[in-house]
């Protein structure tokens, strides 16, 4: 299905990605992090509201898990409309996208999710729809063919990518507001463990909440999904209350490391020092020896790795740093130079 309504889910009941809508918090005041956009955000919900106006186009960039989704969530709900979320690769034709659009009521926000992998026919309908609010669609065959033109209600496309690189200019350009959300910094970490354990209804110490926040990656989905696990050993292990020692055991439980590096990530270490020498080597060479996509290693792993300065990216491939090797306690070898190109001098 390439459209699904959003619904109110009540916190009772239990699956992972039922309890995650309901932790998200639904006004702009709750949102923790990301000071800069949410101040920007402020100011655009402001403004439309008071001109009774659609909010302009948004985009969202950053890797996965800062919180695109739960943004989109918020600015519908302040926005006082019904969001409707879809993909990029969920509407396969045009006409998918020409059902959803004439769907929508006046200043509706319509979340596309992974936004650079529109196929470039739906997006070109996009194009239209976004700029002037109107739907082109051809009907008829051959030399009875006309084009009809159907206006839509002012709406607004918050669109989400983690690869802004990879979308093309003209659909850039469509979005009033570009928003990069960055890794959250341990302090605001520490209050979305926090907030998240009260919504949840557990119990938390503060030197808990450290424990989870720091080796969260400076992701909320992660912190959330560590909480889950921690509350579940805290429940059957001890009496149900996350504090410090509580927290270290079930994260040990985890193998989650004291950075928040998680198995994939150390793989993807390991394959770079041990199998590659530290690199210089490709991404795909690194995905493929550990039969993982390269887009997985690249949007999901890399990001925190360069954040902590475990890699670089040089244009001959990936390179393991000396923190890296440090990370994993393996000796450190300095690179050695480039070897000196040979003197061009004409032999004659
Ligand atoms: N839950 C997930 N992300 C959050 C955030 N940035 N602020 C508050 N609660 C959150």
């Amino acid at each position: 299905m390439a459209i699904e309504r959003e619904r109110d889910i009540s916190p009772e009941r239990k699956p992972d990605d039922v309890v995650e809508v309901s932790l998200r918090p639904r006004r702009l005041e709750e949102y923790i992090g990301q000071d800069r956009v949410r101040a920007n955000l402020e100011i655009l919900l402001e403004a439309a509201r008071a001109r009774s106006e659609a909010l302009d186009h948004v985009l969202f960039y950053g890797p996965p898990g800062l919180g695109k989704t739960t943004l989109s969530f918020i600015i519908a709900n302040e926005m006082g409309v019904t969001l409707r979320t879809t993909s990029g690769p969920a509407i396969e034709r045009a006409g998918d996208l020409a059902a959803i659009l004439t769907n929508l009521g006046p200043h509706d926000v319509l979340f596309i999710d992974e936004v650079h992998r529109l196929r470039s026919d739906v997006e070109e309908v996009l194009y239209s729809a976004m700029e002037d609010f109107a739907l082109d669609i051809v009907v008829g065959k051959g030399p009875s063919a006309r084009s009809i033109r159907l206006n839509l209600p002012p709406f607004s496309v918050v669109g989400a990518t983690t690869r802004p690189a990879m979308l093309t200019a003209p659909l850039r350009d469509r979005f009033g507001a570009v928003y990069r959300l960055d890794f959250y910094d341990l302090p605001a970490m520490v209050q979305i463990v926090v907030r998240g354990a009260a919504v949840l209804g557990v119990e938390i110490a503060r030197p808990g909440a450290v424990a989870i926040a720091s080796r969260s990656r400076g992701t909320p989905r992660v912190a959330l999904r560590l909480l889950r696990r921690v509350r579940d050993f805290a429940e059957v292990r001890a009496e149900g209350v996350i504090d410090a020692s509580v927290a270290a055991q079930a994260l040990e439980m985890l193998d989650i490391d004291p950075l928040g590096l998680d198995e994939l990530d150390r793989r993807v270490l390991e394959a770079l020092i041990l199998k590659f020498g530290g690199g210089p080597v490709g991404l795909d060479t690194i995905a493929a020896s550990l039969a993982e996509e390269a887009g997985t290693v690249e949007d999901v792993v890399e990001p925190y790795l360069l954040q902590l300065g475990f890699i670089e990216r040089t244009p001959r491939g990936r390179l393991a740093t000396r923190r890296a090797y440090e990370h994993l306690g393996v000796p450190y070898e300095e690179p050695a130079a480039a070897p000196e190109l040979p003197d061009q001098r004409p032999l004659f």
